[in-house]
């Protein structure tokens, strides 16, 4: 038994029942218009901003095992973002919360990759003011998606330290306002792929880390975990894994973290909602540490989904 059976192997039997199931909306379910559709069938309108310029900004909650994981805690980065952009969303926050549930408990999915999206709409702010733009709304509860399958969560990934490309500086797209202009992120999958690897961090520019294709870095070294404060994304996983290592009195740094210590550390975990914590044992095709998934990586791994279960950190779908 490996340090994730437990976990996965109830997963898989869910995922099963999920697969038979001939409710239309098991293999997702959308809000787009003010109606529910499949996802299959959800479309949006060509001169949505969203699609045009990228005018939007969207959040990713988790549905674990029936319960929704954090969904206050992506809901307040969400209208943080939202703020940020001077975006509105046509629904206020409870009825965004209210119709994600509904959605959860209509589709069946128990384990459910979860987005919530508001658009410029179709005026461009080329021409008008923000305020004078109606902007959309778009959600949609899908199966759960791995960022990491769960056969590489067993033995690590492997990623590289991206060259061709760097991370986009925050004083030209603010990370921390979750966004889809993913140019540099693009360009780091192609070279990690070129270069017979699965993921790229990307740097500052500096010589520092900043974060990877839709997830933040996590390095262990003697002990204590380290994590780039700047040029990233305030992620709600990496708040999960900082609190388990506050349970299990591991201290941890938020902090410049240059490119060296990758190279030095003993452990690295890439932390994302759609993967939770995916450990990464070679780096620019040297092992990290020993090459194995470290104990540290495993702990956090174990009290990261442990959490799911936590009435503190999630609640109940009751589904029909
Ligand atoms: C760029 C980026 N960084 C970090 C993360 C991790 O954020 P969270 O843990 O809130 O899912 C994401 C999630 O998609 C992301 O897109």
């Amino acid at each position: 038994m490996t340090y994730t059976d437990h976990i996965f192997t109830e997963y898989r039997c869910r995922l099963a029942e999920l697969q038979e199931s001939p409710n239309p909306f098991a293999k997702g379910i959308a809000w787009v218009g003010g109606d529910y559709v499949p996802v299959a069938e959800a479309k949006i309108p060509l001169l949505d901003q969203g699609f045009l310029h990228s005018d939007l900004t969207y959040d990713v909650p988790a549905i674990w095992n029936g319960r929704f994981f954090r969904l206050d805690d992506h809901l307040d980065r969400f209208e943080a973002s939202l703020k940020k952009l001077r975006l509105k969303s046509p629904i206020p926050r409870q009825d965004i919360r209210d119709r994600l549930v509904e959605m959860a408990a209509k589709s069946g999915i128990r384990d459910a990759y979860v987005m919530m999206i508001v658009t410029r709409g179709l005026r461009y702010v080329r021409q008008y003011a923000p305020e004078d733009c109606e902007n959309f709304c778009y959600l949609m509860v899908t199966p759960y998606l791995w960022v990491m399958n769960e056969e590489v969560q067993k033995t690590g990934g492997s990623a590289i330290i991206a060259r061709t490309v760097r991370r986009i500086p925050p004083g030209a797209i603010d990370p921390t306002v979750k966004n889809l202009q993913w140019g540099d992120f693009t360009r780091g999958i192609f070279e990690a792929r070129d270069r017979g690897a699965m993921y790229p961090i990307l740097t500052d520019g500096d010589a520092n880390l900043t974060e990877g294709s839709g997830f933040n870095v996590v390095l262990v070294k003697d002990g204590r975990l380290y994590t780039p404060r700047r040029g990233v994304l305030e992620g709600v996983t990496r708040k999960s894994v900082l609190a388990v290592a506050d349970k299990l009195g591991i201290p941890w740094v938020i902090d410049d973290i240059p490119v060296q210590m990758a190279y030095d550390c003993d452990e690295i975990m890439f932390v994302t909602t759609a993967g939770g914590v995916m450990p990464i044992t070679t780096l620019d095709d040297r092992p990290v540490g020993d090459g194995e998934v470290g104990p540290v990586s495993k702990a956090i791994w174990k009290g990261y989904w442990d959490a799911h279960s936590d009435p503190d950190y999630s609640f109940p779908i009751n589904y029909y």
